[in-house]
């Protein structure tokens, strides 16, 4: 559910008319929407209230909206953070997330990255290899602290997702494989600079199945019980984000998280842990749109293309994965044609679309690409030197300019030439 809905034949965002927002702040622009942020921590917290011990943990996986607003606004509903970079971390603890409610993931945090977290006493570092912890409690001690940490398992379970967010297979780069836990947990056990706590797993993203993650909670439970044996205090469990959502209206839904609320109660039954969750899609991807003009539709041989002013710079999930994101007309005549819909880049992989039956739209109408808010803005680039996209945030009938769409000079102007030129 979101909150972009048709208004006397226009699209608003909650109260705002998305028309208000291109004509004051130019297109493309992102638009993310409060009441469904706000509305789908309410729904996950709901969801998974009273699982473990004592209130379970929701730290919003950061990379999916860095948005100081937008993070603001989920620090404020009650959200930590997971971050997966020092600049993540900046941001969050800017945003007003606590640090105890900070969870640092990543294969590839450096000592700085882990000396920045330390400093700020995060909750919990979540180390993927024995490398890492080696690293983390030299780090740790040289400062006099000790890192509350998890390890991250790789359960060997295949998501069933698009290859490129598939995260839990043997072959993957992510977490110390399952049979090396144990042992890992005794060399994390033996270093003074750490504190064994907890026991982490996230094995992929835009899941639309429920059975790999139960099966993967399954291992994580064995593996708990397993430690508890050997001695450790395994009193945390973090079960990662993943979790899918709608893309495309029509198409069989994912589970909701009622579902999957229902399913960590069964998989986590005696755990006897407090749960930490890192949600990110699921929170943010329907609470945002990208808003874009149609520059001019061209003749194509069997369909038009349709060509708009957001591009493969803006939103890459197309290009990258493939990804369908709901393409409308913000004005809607209720009339519809197959056409292809891509952006001004010069590279035929700016495609949003191909033969889509889309909303019939002319030049200057604007469009929404819907459900954007997860992986959109902060994977843009500047690529053929376009100005990197700007995001408003809407509150009620009200709207801020969140990130501001810099101007194109700066970016050129940053560049410098050497001294023999
Ligand atoms: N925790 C960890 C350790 C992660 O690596 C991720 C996502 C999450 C949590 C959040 O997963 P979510 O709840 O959002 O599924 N750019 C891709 C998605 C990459 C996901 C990377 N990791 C996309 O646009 O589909």
């Amino acid at each position: 559910m979101d909150n972009f809905d048709l208004r006397g034949g226009v699209l608003h965002a909650e109260d705002v008319a998305l028309p208000a927002i291109a004509d004051a702040v130019g297109t493309p622009v992102y638009v993310y929407s409060t009441a469904t942020l706000e509305r789908h921590v309410r729904v996950f917290r709901d969801a998974i209230a009273g699982l473990g011990n004592g209130d379970p943990l929701v730290a919003f996986a950061v990379k999916a909206n860095p948005n100081r607003a937008v993070l603001a606004t989920l620090a404020r509903a009650g959200m930590g953070a997971d971050v997966v970079s020092g600049g993540e971390l900046y941001r969050a603890l800017h945003a007003g997330m606590r640090p105890a409610d900070v969870v640092f993931s990543g294969v590839g945090k450096t000592a700085d990255e882990m000396a920045q977290g330390l400093s700020a006493g995060i909750g919990q570092f979540n180390i993927e290899s024995e490398p890492e912890l080696d690293m983390l409690s030299a780090v740790a001690s040289a400062m006099g602290k000790v890192a509350q940490i998890a390890i991250r398992v790789n359960p060997d379970v295949i998501a069933g997702t698009h290859a490129k967010i598939s995260t839990g297979g043997k072959e993957n780069k992510f977490g110390i494989g399952y049979d090396a836990a144990p042992a890992a947990y005794a060399h994390a056990a033996s270093l003074p600079g750490l504190k064994v706590r907890g026991v982490a797993v996230h094995i992929g993203s835009q899941l639309t199945d429920l059975a790999p993650l139960e099966a993967a909670f399954g291992r994580v439970g064995a593996l708990i019980a397993t430690l508890r044996g050997q001695g450790h205090a395994i009193t945390h469990a973090d079960l990662g984000g993943g979790l899918g959502v709608p893309y495309e209206p029509g198409k069989p839904l994912p589970p909701t998280p009622a579902d999957y609320g229902a399913m960590v109660a069964r998989a986590t039954a005696g755990w006897d842990t407090r749960l930490m969750f890192e949600p990110g899609r699921l929170i943010v991807a329907n609470a945002g749109i990208l808003l874009s003009r149609v520059i001019r539709v061209k003749q194509g041989a069997s369909a038009p293309f349709v060509i708009v002013d957001a591009a493969m710079n803006d939103l890459l999930r197309p290009s990258l994965y493939d990804a369908w994101h709901d393409i409308r007309a913000v004005a809607p005549t209720g009339e519809t044609v197959p056409a292809n819909i891509v952006g001004p880049v010069c590279e035929t992989g700016d495609t949003f679309a191909l033969g889509r039956a889309m909303d019939v739209v002319a030049a200057d109408d604007l469009v929404a690409f819907m459900t954007a808010g997860a992986y959109g803005a902060t994977m843009a680039s500047t690529y053929n030197s376009r100005a990197l996209v700007p995001e408003v945030l809407v509150s009620g009938d009200a709207f801020a300019v969140v990130r501001e769409r810099p101007p194109i000079e700066a970016l050129a102007d940053a560049d410098r030439l050497p001294p023999w030129l």
